[in-house]
């Protein structure tokens, strides 16, 4: 089978409430549990859980609310994150490295280095974001998988 395969296996929807701090990296810790269990590949599991902590944390850094999505097929994990918010007026910009436009209080909290949209590009095989001023942001990203035999929960 290729790449256009893309029957889903498993998905599972998250909400993300913006400006609650308290609940930062929780998401992306589930989804790690999750992929964890399924028996993914330790490199595999690594990337999408950095990829979901930035863009998580994007949406409680800068929207007011947002969903994220686990997406698990035969040949890859995907995550969507949709958000309500101010959204990006300039997409190269944010996607710059050192790009940051977080506040004080962001900073102290140890966030804003301006790292979260260029890791979640490294970290990933393919990545889509885009956004509509003063309405949000939509970002999505894929990680291709190689068969393992081991993946038997979600076949
Ligand atoms: N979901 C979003 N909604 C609105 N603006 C966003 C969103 N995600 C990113 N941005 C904007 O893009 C900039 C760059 O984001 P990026 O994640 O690369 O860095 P950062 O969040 O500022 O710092 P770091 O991720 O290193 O803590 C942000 O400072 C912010 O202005
Ligand atoms: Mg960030």
């Amino acid at each position: 089978m290729d790449r256009t395969d893309n029957n889903i296996l498993f998905h599972k929807m998250f909400h993300i409430e913006g400006g609650d701090f308290t609940s930062a990296g929780l998401i992306s810790d589930q989804v790690k549990k999750i992929l964890r269990e399924g028996g993914f590949p330790k490199k595999v599991i690594r990337r999408i859980s950095i990829a979901t902590f930035e863009a998580e944390m994007n949406v409680i850094c800068y929207a007011t609310r947002g969903d994220l999505s686990l997406f698990i097929a035969h040949h890859f994990l995907k995550i969507v994150v949709d958000d309500e918010g101010d959204g990006i007026p300039d997409i190269n910009l944010a996607m710059s490295d050192g790009y940051s436009t977080a506040d004080e209080k962001i900073r102290e909290l140890g966030f804003g280095a301006g790292m979260g949209l260029p890791n979640i590009r490294r970290n990933t095989d393919e990545m889509v974001l885009t956004s509509t001023f003063r309405q949000g942001t939509h970002l999505e990203f894929i990680i291709y998988l190689e068969r393992q035999k081991n993946m038997l929960p979600f076949e």
